[in-house]
């Protein structure tokens, strides 16, 4: 099959905000507690993380990462993990039926995140709590010194404020599921006056109100309208979350989910600019979509155990093998919010480590990238600067999740210095190679720099990186494209995921 796509140097459509690469990561399964957390493993450091893990997390340079939850931040006391690890209380986590030991908390996630080189995104538990708990949180993070909280942060041995400049209002509060769940009026007037609190700790503080838990949510996007119209003029961004599965194994409907969540996007979208119409508001409000990623190959085996257990620490909880399949559903949510990135200024992968993440980290063993690793990692390293708008010209299908679907899916990003130019292009086919003319207009001396591949080769469809088998799906140099008189002319394999690096003037 062939494709034509063009693109031009000048025709874009939003400098795209670094956050657009952040991640997630929840007290829950072992995300925290045997994954980025094992005082007893071979590479722990001082402070008890793994540094095998931590190796693999810094190099996806990630901007900035949502904590602690999630369910889990609905029924939290944050106060529960500062102070002297001993005489932290061990507590019962209502929302993954777990049991919580508080020896990570607030001060020991911070000093992971600096490591890490990862600005924090905090949530507030608006479950359980209120304005009260929040407004003391962010004083023990933020406020310098003299008093109540702030001194407590020093005598903690946290002299300097962490300046957490965006905070998350609550967690999937339109969801019956979640401990504190509220209706959409209810919560909204809550997040209005929490983010008042919040935000009266200083400028540049940012918030974030929760919007829908996903599009089949029977109030979407109703939901957003009234939180909305409760609160439009006091906070920042709508937060979004989204989880995709294959479980039919229809791998080109799975793909087409990724154009339903453009209309996710669109939708919520066209809810903010009516509630700013209607409230004559002079801010902008925009996109934080900070749960997003495949979740599917063991999860009916998961919500069935985790119902039933007697409350274990740091179970196994979520751990799925992520497959080649998948490493090109998550490339190409990411070529959405590229192309959203008007809308969409934080997006965060859920989660980073064991639970549904793009790396695995074993007990007492080894850290591996799982398959969905790569694309993350490209689009974080090389997805920074200008989203330049993408014309293609070639063939389209149909599936239930969205109709006139094309199987090229790509995305153009120029560089902030503006001397390089980065394609991620996915061929959605399962069977048939893709011929690519990528005609380039409005750039000059124009060369290849890069062009790596995923997948293409026919073969690793459903196959994983598992902990026996830990390089099975691994990018590899292409050498089927060609770059001439501002033309790319490149070979895409069924199933493959390309990212193409180019240097222009
Ligand atoms: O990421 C796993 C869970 O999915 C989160 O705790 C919750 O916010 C969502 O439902």
């Amino acid at each position: 099959m062939k494709s034509r796509a063009t693109i031009h140097r000048d025709f874009s459509i939003a400098r795209i905000d670094d956050r657009l690469y952040s991640a997630f990561i929840e007290h829950m399964g072992r995300a925290i507690y045997t994954g980025i957390y094992e005082p007893d493993h071979p590479t722990a450091n001082a402070q008890g993380f793994r540094k095998d893990v931590l190796e693999l997390v810094r190099a996806l340079n990630i901007p900035a990462i949502r904590y602690p939850g999630g369910n889990f931040v609905s029924a939290y006391n944050w106060e529960d993990g500062i102070g002297a690890k001993e005489q932290r209380p061990v507590r019962l986590d209502l929302a993954w039926r777990s049991r919580e030991t508080n020896q990570v908390g607030i001060n020991e996630f911070a000093g992971w995140a600096k490591d890490a080189g990862i600005a924090m995104m905090l949530a507030v538990n608006l479950g359980t709590r209120s304005i009260e708990e929040a407004r003391n949180f962010v004083e023990y993070c933020n406020h310098p010194q003299g008093t109540y909280w702030s001194d407590l942060r020093r005598q903690h041995g946290v002299t300097e404020p962490y300046n957490v400049q965006m905070w998350c209002l609550g967690n999937e509060m339109d969801g019956p599921w979640q401990i504190g769940h509220k209706e959409a009026k209810e919560y909204g007037r809550l997040a209005d006056e929490t983010s008042k609190a919040v935000k009266a700790f200083g400028k540049g503080i940012e918030t974030i109100v929760c919007g829908s838990s996903n599009d089949q949510m029977a109030t979407y996007p109703e939901w957003e309208r009234q939180v909305l119209d409760e609160c439009y003029e006091n906070v920042d961004y709508i937060s979004l979350h989204k989880y995709f599965g294959n479980s039919s194994h229809n791998t080109l409907n799975y793909f087409a989910k990724i154009d339903e969540t453009g209309r996710y996007i669109q939708a919520i979208g066209g809810v903010i600019d009516f509630i700013k119409a209607k409230k004559r508001a002079k801010n902008d409000v925009y996109i934080c979509f900070d749960e997003w990623n495949v979740w599917y190959h063991n999860r009916e085996q998961d919500s069935r155990n985790w119902r039933e257990w007697d409350w274990p620490e740091a179970p196994e909880l979520l751990e799925e093998d992520y497959n080649l399949e998948d490493a090109l559903l998550v490339g190409g949510l990411l070529n959405e919010f590229i192309r959203r990135s008007d809308r969409v200024k934080i997006a965060a992968i859920a989660q980073l480590v064991n639970v549904i993440a793009p790396i695995r980290a074993e007990k007492g063993g080894k850290a591996w990238a799982t398959a969905i690793y790569f694309p993350y990692q490209f689009a974080s390293l090389f997805g920074r600067g200008t989203a330049l708008n993408v014309a293609v010209d070639g063939p389209h299908y149909s599936a239930d999740a969205a109709q006139d679907v094309s199987y090229l899916d790509i995305a153009a990003v120029r560089a902030t210095d503006g001397k390089s130019l980065t394609i991620f292009a996915i061929n959605r086919s399962p069977d048939e190679a893709m011929d690519m003319d990528l005609a380039l207009h409005g750039f000059q001396n124009v060369s290849l720099i890069d062009h790596q591949v995923l997948g293409g080769d026919g073969t690793g469809a459903r196959e994983a990186n598992t902990s026996a088998n830990p390089d099975r799906i691994k990018p590899r140099q292409g050498d089927k494209l060609s770059v001439d008189d501002g033309a790319v002319k490149a070979q895409l394999g069924p199933l493959s995921y390309n990212l193409i690096r180019i240097a222009v003037e």
